[in-house]
């Protein structure tokens, strides 16, 4: 959460930060700000709101400033107005600060730089960041404990030394006045990567404010600081140790962040699915001989073959995707598997046993609760692999191997291609670990030569999208809505809750079908929207008496079912249909109308889609 870009080089910062933030926006939009260094003047301009109205108060850009960092909030201490947006000065007025991450020690440090009479102007963490620097800065090595080794530029120093001090998480861009070529960045606990262009460096939260500029980059690990001025940069440990690092290939294009003419990143991102998948399985899936090949964890076959117990571990949409996985799992390769939301499983003293393997499912691979369950399975000495979408971030470095979902950036904060992209995954994964245990081989190929039509299959999903806006349209006015699955598309009920929720802001509830009659059929009053998954599959006559006691009691009947079935048409009050697929198959299909249906509602009721409230796109506080 929060987006970071800094800019050193010969060109004026301003407009290459402010195209930085859009690219970031999508991170946080409460509040947005820049700071510009020419000469020994640091001047500042921030207010709550988006980069537009940020942009709306910026000054004309001035030719001498040529080094700045700039940033875009999603709140966590402190309300979003102009004095709690970032960049911070410290109390001297000769540091710069923005920071992607939260200082959980922050009020105690606080507390004690009032105490040496430091006057705060912010209810932020970050801050008290600035302010430590600024006062290891012009307090100098000559406190106790502040030796700085012999040449060490001074600002370098205050802040290692302030780094010292710091519980938390944080990617920091640094300057200070004194130093009208230098910008330091610091790094633990969330992203920050250095894009190298023909002498000039972007330093930033995400590759994505760097493509246009450069597409080489060196990727920080956490506890390590670059510092970086007009002749080059020098990495190293914020223990002052040298470290070298690979300039690497940033592996999506501009093209690919942009809207190319859809109007949401969402929508792009839902109609992108077709490519997205034939991408995710191609090199991976041998139609010829009819194989799957994951090279990412190959070495660990053999392990996940004889595994006693599968953990898998994720949040949000992700976790969805996971719940598929575990019917996949049991299904295809009879392996016991059950998922844990990862801010859970951390907490509960998990038991790992000899031979469980930990799945960790993300698309940013930065939500920090899904990491921290990574680490804790690590820990605890379980084999813990990863599904990831974002190449090189901290859950694809942290897990001992895993499998990109390489479906290219995904900008949208409701989550579509990603999802759609997990489950293809994991089924790849479900079915030759199903080869090796308990499916025949027969079976295997037959399920490898479904999931190759799949995305021809999504494409005319696609095409009912204004039936789905018609449908979106006629129920976009209640306020209560409830989303009704069996099996394997229980999870995808819970999925199309999720998306509902998120940018429509309508209520929605998520259920198995089976147990609306536990409790939630009290809910159903006249004309209340109740989404049905009814495809065909062993569950469909159940799933059938379920939608008939929802009907009895006035429930209005939305209806996802396969191509052809008369038998539903006649108690539906609106009609979705997919093309036929195996019931393990079609969370990949089913999701997807109600994606459309999510966002269609959120159009309808005016909403900005990729941005909703109180959002951002990846999760990086608990
Ligand atoms: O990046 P991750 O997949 O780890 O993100 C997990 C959730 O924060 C994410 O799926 C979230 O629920 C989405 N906004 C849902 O659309």
């Amino acid at each position: 959460m929060c987006g970071i870009v800094a800019y050193l080089g010969r060109k004026v910062a301003q407009p290459i930060l402010v195209e930085g933030l859009k690219r970031l926006e999508y991170r946080g939009y409460d509040s947005a700000g820049v700071a510009l260094l020419a000469g020994d003047a640091i001047r500042i301009k921030k207010t709550s709101g988006r980069i537009s109205a940020l942009e709306a108060i910026l000054d004309e850009p001035d030719s001498a400033e040529c080094l700045g960092v700039g940033h875009t909030r999603w709140a966590t201490h402190g309300e979003p107005n102009t004095a709690n947006a970032h960049p911070h000065l410290d109390y001297t007025g000769k540091v710069a600060v923005v920071h992607n991450g939260i200082i959980e020690n922050y009020s105690t440090l606080r507390t004690w730089l009032q105490t040496e009479h430091v006057e705060f102007a912010s209810e932020t963490d970050t801050e008290v960041i600035a302010a430590l620097i600024g006062y290891f800065y012009a307090n100098g090595s000559g406190l106790e404990g502040s030796e700085r080794s012999d040449g060490q530029n001074r600002f370098e120093w205050a802040v290692q030394r302030a780094i010292q001090e710091l519980h938390g998480t944080f990617g920091l861009a640094i300057l200070c006045s004194d130093f009208p070529d230098m910008l330091i960045g610091v790094k633990r606990g969330s992203p920050l990567i250095l894009g190298v262009g023909d002498n000039e460096y972007i330093l930033a939260s995400d590759a994505a404010a760097i493509v246009e500029h450069t597409t080489q980059a060196i990727y920080l690990s956490d506890n390590e600081m670059v510092t970086v001025t007009s002749q080059g940069f020098h990495t190293k440990t914020i223990d002052n140790v040298t470290v070298s690092k690979d300039v690497k290939q940033i592996e999506f294009s501009l093209e690919q962040i942009e809207l190319g003419g859809f109007p949401y990143h969402m929508l792009k991102e839902i109609f992108e699915q077709p490519k997205a998948l034939s991408t995710c399985m191609g090199g991976r899936i041998d139609r010829q001989n009819n194989k799957i090949k994951l090279g990412g964890i190959a070495s660990y076959l053999r392990e996940l073959t004889r595994t006693r117990r599968l953990i898998l571990t994720a949040c949000g949409t992700a976790f969805h995707a996971s719940l598929v996985g575990e019917f996949l799992f049991e299904q295809l390769a009879r392996i016991p598997a059950e998922t844990e939301y990862a801010s859970e499983f951390r907490y509960r003293n998990p038991i790992i046993e000899d031979g469980t393997v930990v799945l960790s499912i993300s698309q940013s691979g930065e939500t920090l609760d899904t990491l921290a369950a990574v680490e804790e399975a690590k820990e605890r000495g379980a084999t813990v692999l990863g599904i990831v979408n974002v190449v090189g971030s901290s859950i694809a470095r942290a897990t001992d191997a895993g499998i990109y979902l390489h479906v290219g950036p995904e900008i949208g904060v409701a989550s579509t291609k990603a999802f759609t992209a997990q489950v293809t995954v994991l089924t790849m994964l479900a079915i030759e670990l199903g080869r090796r245990k308990h499916i025949s081989s027969d079976q295997a190929d037959g399920y490898i030569s479904e999931l190759s039509q799949i995305p021809d299959k999504i494409s005319q999903i696609l095409d009912q999208s204004d039936h789905i806006r018609e449908i979106a349209s006629a129920n976009v006015d209640r306020d209560n809505w409830l989303f009704l699955g069996r099996g394997f598309n229980y999870p995808v009920a819970l999925e199309g809750a999720l998306k509902l929720k998120e940018i429509s802001y309508i209520h929605a509830e998520g259920l198995p079908a089976a147990e609306m009659k536990h409790g939630p059929i009290a809910l159903i009053n006249d004309g209340m929207p109740a989404v049905f998954i009814a495809t065909s599959g062993p569950q469909y006559d159940k799933i059938m008496g379920n939608i008939a006691e929802v009907k009895a009691r006035g429930g209005r009947i939305i209806v996802v079912a396969t191509q052809g079935d008369e038998r539903i048409e006649r108690c539906a009050d609106h009609l979705i249909t997919i093309p036929d697929a195996p019931e393990l198959l079609q969370p990949m299909l089913t999701v997807v109308p109600l994606q459309l249906l999510a966002y269609h509602a959120a159009v309808l009721r005016g909403h900005d889609v990729d941005k909703p409230r109180n959002l951002a796109k990846s999760v990086t506080v608990e």
